[in-house]
């Protein structure tokens, strides 16, 4: 049997930060994925200590990816839509990078998401225009071009129905408006036509919390891009973000 190559991967969200080691040959976690609620305020240095925290939890010595929910262009970051504003523009990797002393790659969460559905999921991932929506605190996007992401979409940011269509439509929208999954479901419905009619894709995958539940809200949904609900559901973050460790 051949050793499995294993990577750690970090996926920071609005309210919980969580990581394990990843198998990279399956995709598969090898250690329970540990969590830990995001520090608030959500500032540079209260996040490194988590980071450090996590990467010591699973006695990870090595390279460590990290998913995180804004811009992230070679390492430094570009919006702060749901974390703290004195992210804007700081170095993310040289940040997380000191604090652990083992070196720290970042990537867009949607992004990672949609890396690990692309190496992962189902073979209609690999081809053709395909988007990763995540449905959380946010929404996230990611574009895959015959595999290839074209990063740091941020199509959360589309102005529909008001001035951010993550403001109605993304998972945390259901709770704070306190409506049902069908009704929800029709505000989804609505943002995934308006994306589809942008930019025609090939396949759409729902990832981020609500994708665990879409038994109860996705038959509002009726548009005719073939729809694939993320195959590992939460997890992809922590997967996208191990792929990129190495
Ligand atoms: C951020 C994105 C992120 C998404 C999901 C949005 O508010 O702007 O960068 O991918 O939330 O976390």
């Amino acid at each position: 049997m051949t050793t499995p190559q294993l990577a750690f991967g970090i996926d920071i969200g609005g309210s919980g930060m969580k990581a394990a080691t990843v198998d990279l040959s399956t995709g598969e976690l090898v250690t329970e994925r540990y969590r830990i609620d995001t520090p608030q305020p959500a500032t540079p240095e209260a996040m490194a200590a988590v980071v450090v925290d996590l990467v010591r939890h699973d006695e990870w010595t090595g390279t460590v990816g990290c998913a995180f929910p804004a811009v992230v262009r070679n390492g430094i970051v570009g919006s702060a839509a749901n974390i703290d504003e004195s992210w804007l523009d700081v170095d993310a990797d040289k940040v997380f990078t000191e604090a652990l002393g083992q070196d720290v790659h970042m990537i867009n969460d949607a992004d990672a998401a949609g890396l690990a559905e692309v190496r992962f999921g189902p073979e209609a991932a690999r081809k053709g225009v395909v988007m990763m929506l995540t449905f959380g605190t946010g929404i996230g996007s990611g574009l895959f071009v015959d595999g290839v992401l074209v990063p740091n979409t941020e199509l959360g940011h589309l102005e529909l129905d008001g001035p951010d269509a993550e403001k109605r439509a993304a998972a945390s929208a259901r709770k704070r408006d306190d409506l049902s999954w069908a009704e929800w479901g029709k505000r989804v419905h609505r943002y995934l036509e308006h994306v589809e009619a942008l930019f025609s894709p090939d396949l759409f995958i729902i990832g981020g919390g609500a994708s665990k539940r879409t038994e109860k809200w996705l038959d509002q949904v009726d548009i005719s891009t073939e729809i694939a609900v993320a195959s590992m559901a939460n997890n992809a973050g922590i997967v996208g973000a191990a792929l990129i460790a190495p």
